[in-house]
């Protein structure tokens, strides 16, 4: 049998209803998020979000946000869902953000940004990120490309960033201090405030990534400041200076849209790239991107749109309520724990290993897989993840007990080698 990666290219064309069945016929082996069986990777906003994003996405799939004098729709979009993310975020008057394709697009822009403006405020030529070991990968992925070095610090028993080590780590070189709302991992919410204040004590930026928190934490607080609240975490804090909050995750929209912050205009002003030294004319663009679909930001505008603050709220209530349940249901499971105290959507199981009979969490996921349940793997320590979000909702019961009847048969298997190497994203 022939190795080659490479497959004829299709000669003749193929209509469209056999193309269509094709494609359909391929996702028979896709996760069920449809159905609420996947915590994670799918926000599934109900018939109706889906409706009004499948609309707008039909509106926009053809148009370029490369040039919003060509397409002054897509550039209203954009400031408009800027400033309605601004106004709940809590930013000043001048806070000013652009639209990028992403989480990790945004974290990318903001990392650039923080090197930029420590560069030309304060001549740092060896800038550096502080970060604890709980802030998101993409952290890392923007040191590697835009030449910062990280000053990894470690989290405290309660799994948020370690306040002492960041004041160790901060200094002249620091161009960023990441704080993240919630963080991955674990689901709890670093001490913003504090880490803020230790970068402007130095004149550096302080990101807080609110990629997954930016459409919950807030309406969680109106909901119920007691049981869903958190210390203050956004732009309200002195000192934090961008912000990056995910239409994509729980803001309900399609992929391809995070919103990122600036406290100023002037801060937003070091993420732009703008050039006009070659034969093309002047380009200038906002974030890493080109050609930019509009696809994703009128799915997304659209959305927000629909669900305004009361749709939202009415989805983080039944959603936190839902995670609420599963982190009980979890810990009264024997030999299984949630760690920290996440407060939100976010969670991680990990085996308790003081049970009697330990749990193995490999064995655990695939007894999971096999009921057609998706969870990451996370670690260390080895765990799964879930984030819960609205989709969910109905399918809490069924899950709780395919956990119980999933850790009965992973005990029974004991301890497996991985399927895989516990990681939540491929490159295939
Ligand atoms: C806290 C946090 N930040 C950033 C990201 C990256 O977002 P994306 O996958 O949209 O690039 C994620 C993804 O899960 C995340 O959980």
């Amino acid at each position: 049998m022939s190795s080659s990666t490479i497959q004829p290219f299709p000669v003749a064309g193929t209509p469209v209803d056999e193309v269509v069945r094709d494609l359909d016929a391929r996702r028979s082996g896709d996760v069920r998020w449809a159905e609420g069986r996947t915590f994670g990777l799918v926000f599934d906003g109900g018939p109706e979000v889906r409706q009004v994003a499948e609309e707008a996405a039909r509106l926009f799939l053809h148009e370029n946000a490369l040039n919003t004098s060509a397409f002054p729709s897509l550039g209203e979009i954009q400031t408009e869902l800027c400033a309605w993310t601004a106004d709940l975020l809590h930013g000043p008057p001048e806070a000013a953000g652009f639209l990028t394709s992403g989480g990790t697009e945004s974290i990318l822009c903001a990392v650039e940004a923080a090197r930029e403006r420590a560069a030309v405020e304060r001549g740092v030529v060896d800038p550096e990120i502080v970060l604890a070991r709980s802030a998101h990968a993409a952290f890392h992925k923007a040191a590697h490309l835009f030449g910062l070095r990280t000053r990894v610090v470690p989290v405290t028993d309660d799994w948020t960033a370690d306040v002492d080590a960041v004041a160790d780590a901060v200094g002249p070189s620091t161009a960023l201090v990441v704080a993240s709302a919630p963080q991955y991992p674990q689901g709890v919410v670093d001490p913003v405030a504090e880490m803020a204040g230790l970068a402007d004590s130095v004149g550096a930026n302080c990101h807080v990534d609110a990629c997954m928190g930016g459409f919950v934490l807030p309406f969680a607080t109106d909901e119920d400041p007691d049981a869903w609240g958190s210390p203050p975490w956004d732009l309200g804090v002195n000192g934090v200076t961008s912000i990056s909050a995910d239409v994509h995750k729980l803001g309900y929209a399609p992929k391809g849209v995070s919103i990122l912050l600036h406290r100023s205009r002037e801060l937003r002003r070091y993420q732009t790239f703008v050039f006009d030294d070659w034969l093309g004319g002047r380009y200038a663009t906002p974030n890493l991107q080109g050609t930019r679909s509009g696809l994703p930001m009128a799915a997304a505008w659209a959305v927000v749109r629909h669900l305004g603050r009361d749709g939202y709220r009415r989805l983080v209530r039944a959603t936190l309520e839902a995670a609420d349940r599963i982190r009980a249901g979890v810990r009264a499971i024997d030999g299984l724990s949630v760690p920290g105290d996440p407060r939100h959507h976010l969670l991680s199981i990990t085996a308790d290993p003081a049970a009697d009979v330990p749990v193995s969490i490999p064995a655990l996921g695939e007894a999971l897989a096999a009921r057609h349940w998706h969870l990451d793997r996370q670690g260390p320590p080895d765990g799964l993840h879930l984030t819960v979000s609205a989709g969910n909702v109905p399918t809490v019961n069924e899950w709780l007990a395919d956990l119980s009847d999933a850790v009965v048969e992973a005990r029974e298997r004991g301890n497996i080698d991985p399927a895989d190497d516990g990681s939540y994203a491929t490159l295939e």
